[in-house]
């Protein structure tokens, strides 16, 4: 450290990133126990300050006045075309010039991946990927088993910002992807990498980048235990677009939202399916959610659900058995376990089926996660269907939400899941009576038929 150097320490909560002056037990923020950790942040002095984007505060700042809303113009930055779809959509249609995307998911979901290929199918744009984590030979080897070749691609291993600043000003890329934030360290803070002090500052030095550069950066970020994004939680606060990659290790699909988005609505979801060349875009889901079975099989019922803006056919299944020990289980993969719970309530008091003492086994197919409150009218006739022991015809599908007090409520975009529910080849679809109102049944192929209550649905179904 230098003469000039004063050295100051700080006490940071890991878990939200809130500064104290001295150490505490439990973080007064947001009340975790043993979060707080010293740090030691180095205040340089002002002239040993880096020209770049680097540092606390930039001394040369011009401020700024107020303006009229009403005089503010209206400029619409071309967005950067992705050449993939999915990401395109759950970006809110392309690249946005000068955004911040902070891009997390669990270690070997496909990160590094999914990023890598969207660097070298940007053909005519200028990129360069700064690795904290692997070689320049690992990420070739990755990039070969991508198999696309693009002459504009810049790798860089590096950890310290003020080094990376410095090939961008030379290099001048167009785009800057970051793997990852946690392995980053910039010199203006003496904590290690990974730390919330060093995390939330580079993250600082990138975001100024972005904006005065107006040059677009992605962020590769770790996920802890819990499924969160490490490093505190204002880092999700300073991004743009916070976009989450998910999906089970084991399954091949991966699932792609955004859980913020200034540019876009969060609703999107984008899917992947790994495969041993990268990434592949799955453009029609419906078409993998729906297992081709020879005979129908009790407790598989489908759903005509939507993501965002896009219409999906997901399966639903269920196993009721008879409890074996004691308190019957409930389990849920994809669903909502207190959601689940009130649907069995709802069976049990409005509709006298004794699931109370049975174990109850819930799974959406392909690994997905459904937020859709549309998927209730399946999964009730799914869970009823193996109960009963007794199989949905393969050419049903159900869109409705059931309330608690077993009436099938409507759902949004009915006419959206209808076509989709035709083109998938489906010859009937049952969805709440409410729903009805401004559809022309008449106009489709699919039979359309409409239940008020869940004891309608059962007459219909195997009536
Ligand atoms: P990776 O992108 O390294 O994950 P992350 O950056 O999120 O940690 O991807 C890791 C996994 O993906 C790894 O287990 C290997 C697998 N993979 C494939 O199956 N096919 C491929 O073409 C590639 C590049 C990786
Ligand atoms: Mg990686």
């Amino acid at each position: 450290m230098g003469v000039n150097t004063k050295v100051k320490k700080t006490f940071f909560c890991q878990s939200c990133g809130a500064q104290s002056d001295k150490w505490l037990g439990k973080c007064n923020s947001c009340n975790e126990w043993n979060t707080i950790v010293e740090e030691v942040v180095k205040k340089e002095s002002k002239n040993d300050r880096l020209q770049l984007f680097t540092g606390n505060k930039n001394p040369n700042a011009k401020s700024n006045s107020p303006v009229l809303l009403q005089d503010v113009g209206l400029i619409e930055y071309p967005r950067l075309a992705t050449p993939g779809k999915e990401l395109s959509r759950v970006l809110g249609g392309g690249i946005v010039p000068g955004s911040l995307v902070l891009f997390g998911g669990e270690p070997g979901i496909g990160k590094s991946t999914l990023m890598l290929q969207l660097a070298l199918r940007l053909k005519n744009l200028k990129i360069l990927y700064v690795s904290g984590e692997e070689s320049e030979q690992q990420i070739k080897m990755r990039a070969e088993r991508i198999g696309v070749t693009t002459e504009m691609c810049y790798i860089l291993q590096e950890t310290n910002t003020q080094n990376i600043f410095q090939q961008i000003v030379e290099i001048q890329p167009e785009l800057v992807i970051i793997d990852s934030i946690q392995t980053l360290h910039t010199s203006y803070v003496d904590s290690s990498p990974g730390s919330v002090s060093q995390v939330r500052e580079c993250a600082a030095e990138f975001l100024r980048f972005a904006k005065e550069t107006n040059t677009p950066v992605f962020m590769i970020g770790h996920i802890t235990k819990e499924g969160t994004l490490a490093g505190p939680k204002v880092l999700e606060h300073m991004v743009d677009t916070v976009l989450q990659f998910e999906g089970d290790r084991n399954h091949v699909y991966r699932l792609l939202r955004a859980t913020k988005n200034r540019f876009g609505s969060t609703n999107e979801m984008g899917i992947y399916e790994m495969n041993g060349d990268g990434l592949r875009e799955v453009s029609n889901p419906s078409e993998i959610l729906i297992t081709n079975r020879e005979q129908a099989t009790s407790g598989v019922a489908i759903s005509a659900t939507m993501e965002g803006n896009r219409p999906m056919l997901i399966e639903t299944q269920a196993l009721v058995s008879t409890a074996a020990y004691g308190t019957p289980q409930r389990s849920s993969t994809g669903f909502d376990l207190r959601r689940l719970s009130m649907l069995l309530a709802v069976l049990e008091k409005r509709c006298g089926f004794r699931l109370g003492v049975k174990d109850v086994f819930i799974n959406i197919a392909g690994g997905i996660r459904v937020e859709d409150p549309g998927i209730d009218l399946a999964l009730v006739c799914a869970i009823l269907s193996s109960n009963e022991d007794m199989p949905i015809p393969q050419n049903v599908c159900f869109a409705g939400e059931v309330g608690l007090t077993g009436e099938i409520r409507p759902v949004n975009r009915i006419e959206q899941r209808i076509s989709e529910a035709e083109k998938l080849g489906f010859d009937k679809i049952i969805v709440s009576s409410f729903n009805l109102k401004g559809i022309n049944v008449n106009s489709y192929k699919i039979k359309i038929l409409n239940a008020s209550k869940m004891e309608d649905v059962f007459a219909l179904i195997f009536g």
